[in-house]
């Protein structure tokens, strides 16, 4: 059962926890004129998915589609939410449209420039191109510019069934994360931490976001650039060094 919780003016975050491996995957429906999904989750949740933004808004009401990279969990659902949601388009950066949505998505997308932003309405969203992160050379994140939220997908993800906002140590558990992750023969090399890794993220601490909005785990209030400038610090020490060195 998904779990739906208002984490900032016209911000939903749709949560569903699998135990199995312990870990949430959050969907965040903007409730605006022109609504906007980022995440749509994988294939098997749609309908767990589809009937929460439906207490929402009409689901065929929906304008736009986004997500930060290529992978199920982040838009494995696209083409069941364009056959539900006729008005709806995909949003995503020009590589994800060249290598991937251009081919897999049943409706064309529209592919942002680097800092190309769309309207919803009361919201304005920008489109910050992050190659490789959290991973993946299609990766970007959306910035509310108005309301100061960075919709950040995996980064800062957090293991467990967590409340939906903190203003706790959630880099603390990021670094947990990584560490867990990194001892898992299946699930390590996560991320990756590239020579361009802690430009992109001074990038968008520069962009003072209040709130860091979390694919995995609780969406973290209060400083985010400090966030982001203490994740680089984190990233690097598990995950920029090779594994013999550590
Ligand atoms: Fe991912
Ligand atoms: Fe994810």
């Amino acid at each position: 059962m998904a779990r739906i919780d208002e984490i900032a003016t016209d911000l939903y975050r749709i949560s569903i926890h699998m135990p199995q491996i312990d870990l949430q995957f959050n969907h965040f429906l903007v409730k605006d004129d022109q609504p906007l999904l980022f995440h749509t989750g994988m294939r098997r949740m749609f309908p767990e998915v589809r009937d929460a933004v439906a207490t929402l808004i009409d689901p065929a009401s929906l304008r736009w589609i986004g997500w930060s990279h290529f992978e199920v969990d982040e838009c494995g659902a696209l083409n069941q939410w364009l056959d539900i949601a006729p008005q709806a388009q995909p949003i995503c950066t020009e590589v994800g449209a060249l290598v991937n949505i251009q081919d897999f998505a049943n409706r064309p997308p529209r592919a942002l420039h680097p800092d190309e932003a769309i309207e919803t309405g009361r919201h304005r969203y920008r489109l910050v191109p992050t190659p490789h992160l959290p991973h993946g050379w299609d990766a970007g994140m959306l910035f509310d510019e108005r309301e100061r939220i960075l919709l950040c997908s995996d980064l800062f993800h957090q293991v467990g069934d967590l409340e939906p906002v903190t203003s706790g140590d959630v880099v603390g558990r990021f670094s947990d994360a990584i560490v867990a992750y990194q001892a898992n023969p299946v699930l390590m090399d996560y991320m990756p931490f590239t020579r361009e890794t802690r430009t992109l993220l001074k990038r968008l601490a520069a962009l003072q976001p209040k709130l860091l909005v979390a694919m995995h785990g609780s969406s973290f209030s209060g400083d985010g650039a400090a966030a982001l400038d203490a994740a680089a610090d984190v990233m690097e020490r598990h995950l920029g060094v090779p594994s013999a060195q550590r």
